[in-house]
C-alpha cells in the first residue's frame, strides 16, 4: 500500500483523544484514522514519567503493526513526559504532539490574565516552564491542576452536571474573574467539559485549546512529504482501548459522534 493511504494513529491516556480524532476527521475526513485509548492506565497526570514513557512505547508499537503513516500525541501530558523519546525511537516516523496553547491565549487576551489548565504532571514538567517563560513578560499565567476532570471524564461521569460545576468552582472561585479573559485547556479531556467552563464564567471569557492547530501541523507535514489521501470516499475510524471495561469502547465512540 502506499504510504498516503496508510491510517494516521492517535493516542491518549484514555478518552481524551477523542476529541482530536474528532476534529481530524472532521477537518480531514479523507484520512483512515485509528485511535488508542489507554484508560486501563489512566490517568497519566499523576504518574512517574518512566511509567508514561513506557506506556507510549508500547502505543506506538502497536500503532506501527497497524501500519500507520504518522502519530498524533493527542495527550499533553503524554507529550511533555515521552515526545523527544519517541521521536528519537522512530527517526523516519512524523510524530506529533500537543502542548498547552498559551500563546494564542495571551495574543488574544486584553487583560493579559489568563489560566492554564491541565494535569499536575504537564504542570510540572520543564516544557510547560519553558513555554511560561516565554509568555510571563508582562502577562499574569496562573495554573490549575485538574486531574479530577480526567477522573469525571474516564469514570462516564460527564453527565453529572452538579459534580462538574462543583468542581469546576473548586478550581476557579480563587481566581479573579475580573481580569481573567482566556482560559487554556491544556489537556484533551478537558474539552468536553468546555460548555460547563464556559458556563461559569463571563460570556468574555475565551476558551483556548490546541486540537485545530496540531492536526492542521499534522498535514502540513503530511503534505510536505506528499503523504496526503486522496481517496474519494470518506476515511475509516478505528477505536481501541486498553481497558476491557465493556463500556468504554461505547463512550468513546459516543463521544466521536458528541455536539461538543
Ligand atoms: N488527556 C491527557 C492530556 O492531554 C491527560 C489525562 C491524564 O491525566 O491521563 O494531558
Amino acid at each position: 500500500m502506499s504510504k498516503a493511504k496508510r491510517a494516521i494513529g492517535i493516542f491518549d491516556s484514555g478518552i481524551g483523544g477523542i476529541s482530536v480524532l474528532k476534529e481530524m476527521h472532521r477537518l480531514f475526513p479523507h484520512e483512515d484514522l485509528i485511535y488508542f485509548g489507554d484508560s486501563k492506565f489512566a490517568p497519566y497526570g499523576e504518574k512517574l514519567r518512566s511509567e508514561i514513557m513506557a506506556r507510549c512505547t508500547e502505543i506506538c508499537e502497536f500503532l506501527i503493526s497497524k501500519g500507520v503513516k504518522a502519530i498524533v500525541i493527542a495527550c499533553n501530558t503524554a507529550t511533555s513526559a515521552a515526545v523527544d523519546m519517541l521521536r528519537e525511537r522512530y527517526p523516519n516516523l512524523p510524530i506529533i504532539g500537543m502542548e498547552p496553547a498559551l500563546k494564542p491565549a495571551i495574543q488574544q487576551s486584553r487583560s493579559h490574565y489568563v489560566a492554564v489548565m491541565a494535569t499536575p504532571f504537564t504542570l510540572s514538567e520543564k516544557k510547560f516552564s519553558d513555554l511560561m517563560k516565554k509568555h510571563q513578560e508582562n502577562n499574569t499565567i496562573i495554573k490549575i491542576p485538574c486531574p479530577q476532570l480526567v477522573q469525571i471524564a474516564e469514570h462516564n461521569e460527564l453527565d453529572d452536571i452538579a459534580k462538574i460545576h462543583d468542581q469546576l468552582h473548586q478550581y476557579f472561585d480563587e481566581v479573579d474573574q475580573d481580569k481573567l479573559d482566556a482560559v487554556v485547556l491544556g489537556c484533551t479531556h478537558f474539552i468536553f467539559f468546555k460548555k460547563h467552563i464556559q458556563g461559569i464564567l463571563k460570556d468574555s471569557v475565551r476558551i483556548i485549546d490546541g486540537n485545530e492547530g496540531t492536526c492542521r501541523h499534522l498535514m502540513d507535514i503530511l503534505r510536505e512529504r506528499n503523504e496526503i489521501n486522496d481517496a474519494e470516499t470518506k476515511g475509516s475510524v478505528m477505536i481501541y482501548n486498553s481497558s476491557k471495561e465493556d463500556d468504554i469502547l461505547e463512550l468513546s465512540y459516543e463521544l466521536f459522534q458528541k455536539e461538543l
